[in-house]
């Protein structure tokens, strides 16, 4: 399997995203990120851990000039046979979002990453890489599943009729034990695939931005669209509970050998090698596998969501 099981996914991937995204990020996390986003005209952007690239062709479509990196070679070739077909000047690159050295040496006005910091294993090198290719005046927007409703195989809806009223519980436990976690995809009626992903705590994720040097500034917790009402089971559980969260945050003034380290650019020396993506131990694969039904709003345990 390759690193994180994504290139085993790519094809999958790119067919159920196509050109708009599918369900789950049309019509419920991709609305508040692109709130948060904003007006994106003019503006140098960094899409971190693109996938098919469906949403750096969106943002250069809005007017951005964009450059979409992926670690799997599979994936970004996807998008780059869609940007071939259809020229909108996005510059796809295989690259580790822990060590964005090497290429253009350009720095951005706007870093996003979309469902990705979880699924990368040196997440805090990843945030760090984040803030050293940031303008002083850039911001970061990202979004995560939820890390305290979402905990993977270890969260799962309940409902219970009580009085005539149904009641939605979200339950969740091992939430403070920080791990690496093998992530199922059913890719047809009898195959699945899995990928790797990292729970690590809402105060984790906040430590990574602050040692990078960046504050949160907005923090969102996107609710669904009508459509997802309609289409999905979890439509209405999603109204209650929110399994996704949307950040941005942005550089604040640091100590003087802090900024330095910020040196600006992707072909600038990495600040510090990746390490381990949070304190202590990230135990390798063998983690218990997604039950059916824990319902994650991420990998859309609905079929064709
Ligand atoms: C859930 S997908 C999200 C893709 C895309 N942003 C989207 O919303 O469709 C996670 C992506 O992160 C990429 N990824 C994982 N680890 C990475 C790393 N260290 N550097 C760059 N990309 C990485 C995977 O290859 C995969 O395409």
């Amino acid at each position: 399997m390759s690193e994180g099981g994504w290139d085993e996914i790519a094809a999958w991937r790119d067919f159920r995203l196509g050109e708009t995204g599918d369900l789950w990020h049309r019509a419920l996390i991709d609305p508040t990120l692109l709130d948060v986003v904003g007006d994106v005209r003019g503006l140098d952007l960094l899409d971190l851990g693109c996938g098919n690239g469906y949403l750096s062709r969106r943002f250069a479509r809005a007017g951005a000039r964009v450059v979409g990196i992926d670690r799997s070679a599979p994936t970004l070739a996807f998008a780059r046979r869609r940007e071939r077909a259809a020229p909108l000047g996005v510059r796809f690159q295989v690259r580790d979002a822990a060590r964005l050295t090497g290429t253009s040496g350009q720095s951005f006005d706007l870093v996003v990453a979309n469902m990705t910091l979880m699924d990368i294993r040196h997440a805090a090198a990843a945030v760090r890489e984040v803030a050293r290719v940031l303008r002083p005046e850039g911001r970061f927007v990202f979004s995560i599943s939820h890390p305290c409703f979402d905990v993977d195989t270890e969260s799962t809806w309940v409902t219970e009729l009580a009085l005539y009223e149904e009641k939605i519980w979200r339950k969740v436990r091992r939430y403070r034990e920080e791990r690496e976690i093998d992530v199922p995809w059913k890719i047809s009626e009898t195959k699945k695939r899995w990928t790797k992903s990292y729970h690590r705590t809402l105060a984790t994720y906040a430590r990574y931005l602050r040692e990078a040097g960046l504050a949160i500034v907005r923090l969102e917790e996107p609710a669904p669209l009508p459509e997802i009402l309609e289409k999905s089971s979890q439509g209405r559980m999603i109204a209650e509970i929110p399994l996704h969260l949307v950040v941005e945050a942005r550089p604040f003034a640091r100590p003087p050998a802090a900024a330095a380290a910020r040196s600006g650019g992707l072909n600038a020396p990495a600040s510090r090698t990746p390490g381990r993506s949070h304190r202590g131990a990230v135990p390798r694969s063998g983690s218990p596998r997604r039950k059916r039904g824990t319902g994650s709003a991420r990998r859309g345990s609905t079929p064709g969501s």
